[in-house]
């Protein structure tokens, strides 16, 4: 059985079975054009389905909509 690395980076981004990608850590959100976002907290809910009306954000949208997606799969 393979041992797992711990995790050590500042920054995790999991993404939630069904739904978003949750991003906790030290980060900075911005615009493609380089303008900061605020993300008001240190944990943020990034929007997956790209149905929410807040986007970047989750606005629990892909539960109405049934959005399925796997956490991740294997490269
Ligand atoms: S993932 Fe939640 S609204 Fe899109």
């Amino acid at each position: 059985m393979q041992e797992e690395d711990p995790i050590t980076a500042a920054t995790t981004i999991t993404p939630y079975q069904d739904g978003p990608l949750l991003v906790r850590g030290d980060f900075a959100l911005v615009t493609p054009d380089g303008q900061r976002i605020d993300a008001r907290r240190g944990t943020v809910a990034l929007c997956r389905c790209g149905k929410s009306a807040v986007k970047p954000f989750c606005d629990g949208t892909h539960k109405a909509i049934k959005f399925r997606a796997a956490p991740h799969r294997e490269p």
